[in-house]
């Protein structure tokens, strides 16, 4: 099926945007006709995806990778001063807008502004918000501007030295997962979990045995089973009430039947764990457990273990804030090697994934 070619911004993971693009590969084909990140800092987490294709647009809320996406209607550069912001809305072309706009609809205009300027994305909402309702009176309409509970979302976002003014397409954040039912203090984020179950780059159409050896509430095997469907996962953790929590995850996430839970040590992963293909695991980095010394030999021992377990040519994709620390357990093991460091953000701090591969 067909269209003409569409403008998507879709927004991620500041540092998976090209997994962004290869999850809409592995589900809808060869649709993706241009992509590009959005912004000149090398980590934006917003891309804009060119796809003739409507089965992308009716689905998109089964991406698993992507928060946010809007429909873009139009960019362009921007200068940093407000009389630039001005001279930009003023210009604007509003009438596509008549397509969505009735006299009942309600409307909120939402900003997003990264970089250096003299405006705040509070104006930047104001003067588009008034520039909407001013185009609106002189068609005899009057829009209502509701930011609580709007019929549509306008988006103006300015990146640095460019804006794009789209149209929200999906009314919720995609990152919010319905089955979290039970809440880790460390949980990772959902998108990450998936794109890291991705990073593995198995065949999605066989059967895996993937671990999560420091399984917390469970995010990563249940993204991983959302991926894999064929696959077997088993979580582990060393406090009995992340399990507990995390079979009320997977229970709610429907994935039950595919998922072996236990308490046990990571760092005795090889007692209890055998033939399994791949890892992915996101250990702690150092919250609650303070003392350096034991978060190196933490590190050291899980490490130890995942080359004991993994087959030659298998992957352990781990990600942690502690980059050295990983790189120094590293260091004592002789068969594991980095294939990839994928920098990322979360919450305002970067992490690094390492894709491992035993040889
Ligand atoms: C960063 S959290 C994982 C969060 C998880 N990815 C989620 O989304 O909920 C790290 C987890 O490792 C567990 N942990 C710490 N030391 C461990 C060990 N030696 N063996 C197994 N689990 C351990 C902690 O109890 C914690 O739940």
């Amino acid at each position: 099926m067909r269209t003409r070619n569409l403008k998507l911004l879709l927004t991620t993971v500041p540092g998976i945007e090209e997994l962004v693009v290869r999850e809409i590969e592995l589900k809808f084909g060869n649709v993706v006709q241009n992509y590009r990140k959005v912004g000149i800092t090398e980590l934006g987490g917003r891309i804009i995806v060119e796809s003739s294709s409507k089965e992308l647009l009716k689905k998109l809320t089964e991406l698993h990778t992507i928060e946010r996406a809007f429909l873009v209607i139009q960019e362009g550069e921007i200068g940093k001063k407000i009389e630039n912001l001005i001279e930009v809305l003023d210009k604007l072309d509003l009438s596509w807008l008549d397509d969505y706009v009735t006299n009942f609809t309600t409307l909120a205009v939402k900003s997003v502004r990264a970089g250096e300027h003299e405006y705040t994305s509070l104006d930047i909402a104001r003067e588009l918000g008034k520039r909407i309702v001013e185009y609106f009176k002189t068609k005899g309409k009057s829009i209502v501007i509701n930011l609580d509970n709007p019929d549509i979302v306008v988006e103006f976002d300015v990146i640095e030295n460019m804006y794009i003014l789209g149209l929200e397409l999906i009314r919720r954040s995609l990152r919010e997962r319905k089955y979290r039912v039970f809440h880790h203090e460390a949980s990772i984020n959902p998108i990450l979990a998936y794109a890291m179950n991705m990073l593995l780059e198995y065949d999605i159409n066989k059967e895996h045995v993937i671990a999560d050896p420091m399984c917390g509430s469970g995010t990563i095997v249940i993204e991983g089973c959302f991926h894999y469907k064929k696959s077997i996962f088993i979580g582990a953790d060393i406090d009995y009430r992340n399990v507990r929590g995390a079979m009320k995850n997977v229970q709610k996430a429907g994935v039950d039947n595919r998922v072996v839970l236990l308490a046990a040590d990571a760092r005795t992963l090889s007692k209890y764990v055998r033939d399994v293909d791949g890892i992915v695991t996101n250990p702690p980095y150092g919250i609650r457990m303070t003392s350096l010394e034991k978060l190196e030999k933490l590190y050291r021992e899980f490490i130890r273990e995942i080359s004991q377990v993994l087959p030659s040519g298998a992957r352990a994709v781990i990600i942690t804030p502690r980059r050295g620390l990983m790189n120094s357990a590293l260091e004592r093991v002789k068969d594991l090697y980095v294939e990839k460091q994928i920098t990322v953000e979360q919450g305002g701090m970067l992490s690094t994934i390492f894709v491992l591969r035993k040889s």
